[in-house]
């Protein structure tokens, strides 16, 4: 080789050099979550509050990081019908402005759960014991018609996906039974097809969701639903998607395999899948391998979630630790001992965790 071509081989493969440290740096310096899954075609999102859009290192992570927000409480039936005659969706509108403002995705959660349900609705509001009855039939459907229609008429064409109906099965995956909230007791199991019927009639584009949790795996829960949702497409109902919850923690590592055979089921179904609350708990206390478990766990879920097209979105239920619900979970619920909780990518200081990375890594391959 001569030494004029010897030369330009040089400056060529300096060139190049020098593009992809510049090309690098640009990638990874200025890229963040949200970027990430854009070139992988899959939206990336968390739960948030209205409480906290004043706080700048909130917002800051939720727009920098996230294309797609869902509010964790405040499209709930007590936030928005506190009286049986009036809305109240100051903190909604709140969040859709801000979602709007900085083109985020929304999902609505939640049109029907037997929580956070109003006092004027039902007086006893929980689970262990069975709600006092109101209303009649006839009179309750009236008003889940009209709160239905009500809200989701309101955010048409803001909000692109809803969650109509909310753990409409019993919470134990090897149930498989309908929960029998205060909606099955009054409306019987006919609540749940009329529920997405009149959702599809208020908002004709919105991709209308099922959601539960302890039904990612292969389990009588997860089958009956699956069975269930089977059905009702037959028979026309407009059923579009089913949201995934995956509350999950470090005492479980899930069986990943088991999951995408269940996730792929579904999709058969011809629905949407969105993984839609995600939270993996630590369990015990905060170790270096207990963080490691946590964004192995978050890695095998997004790993599921890039697999197949079908899987659209990505959603923490919450920004960051220092508000998450597993607090209040552990102390009122669990009464744990030991620790329980830090289930999400940042933490009480808004500082990256590991299961941030982790995902990232997925995202950028
Ligand atoms: O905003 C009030 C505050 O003013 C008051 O001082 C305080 C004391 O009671 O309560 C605050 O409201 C609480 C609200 O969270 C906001 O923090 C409610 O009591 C409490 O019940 C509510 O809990 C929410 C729970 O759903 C019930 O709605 C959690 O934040 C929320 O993370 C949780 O989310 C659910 C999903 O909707 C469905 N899937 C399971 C998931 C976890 O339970």
């Amino acid at each position: 080789m001569d030494g004029k071509t010897f030369n330009r081989y040089i400056v060529v493969a300096l060139f190049l050099w020098v593009v992809n440290i510049f090309g690098c740096t640009f990638t990874h310096g200025n890229l963040f979550l949200r970027d990430y899954a854009a070139r992988r075609n899959i939206n990336i999102g968390a739960a948030i509050m209205a409480d906290y859009l004043e706080e700048t290192e909130y917002t800051d992570i939720v727009v920098r990081e996230f294309n797609l927000v869902v509010p964790e409480n405040h499209l709930k039936w007590s936030y928005v019908h506190p009286e049986k005659d009036k809305y109240d969706f100051s903190a909604a509108d709140k969040i859709i402005r801000f979602a709007q403002k900085n083109n985020l995705k929304v999902r609505g959660h939640a049109l029907v759960w037997h929580k956070s349900l109003p006092k004027w609705l039902t007086p006893d509001c929980n689970d262990s014991e069975p709600n006092k009855v109101s209303y009649n039939k006839k009179e309750l459907e009236d008003i889940l018609e009209q709160h239905i229609k009500t809200v989701v008429t309101r955010y048409k064409g803001k909000i692109k996906y809803w969650d109509v109906v909310n753990e409409a099965f019993e919470g134990n995956d090897n149930s498989g039974e309908l929960r029998r909230t205060f909606w099955y007791n009054i409306l019987g199991k006919d609540y749940i097809e009329k529920a997405f019927i009149w959702a599809h009639e208020a908002d004709k584009k919105a991709k209308l969701f099922i959601n539960d949790f302890n039904i990612g795996e292969r389990n009588l829960k997860s089958d009956a639903l699956y069975e269930m949702i089977r059905d009702l497409k037959r028979e026309g109902v407009p059923i579009h998607g089913v949201g995934f919850q995956f509350h999950l923690d470090t005492n479980k590592k899930p069986d990943f395999e088991n999951i995408e055979a269940n996730i792929k089921r579904f999709i058969g179904l011809g629905l949407e899948i969105q993984f839609t609350e995600i939270d993996v708990a630590i369990c015990g206390e905060m170790t270096k391998e207990q963080l490691e478990l946590q964004s192995e766990i978050y890695q095998g879920l997004i790993n599921i979630a890039l697999k197949y097209p079908q899987v659209t979105a990505f959603v923490t239920w919450g920004v960051t630790d220092k508000y998450s619900w597993l607090s209040r979970y552990a102390a009122e619920v669990l009464k744990s001992e030991t620790f329980y909780g830090s289930g999400l990518l940042f933490d009480e200081n808004y500082r990256k965790k590991p299961a941030y990375h982790a995902i990232q890594k997925s995202l950028n391959q």
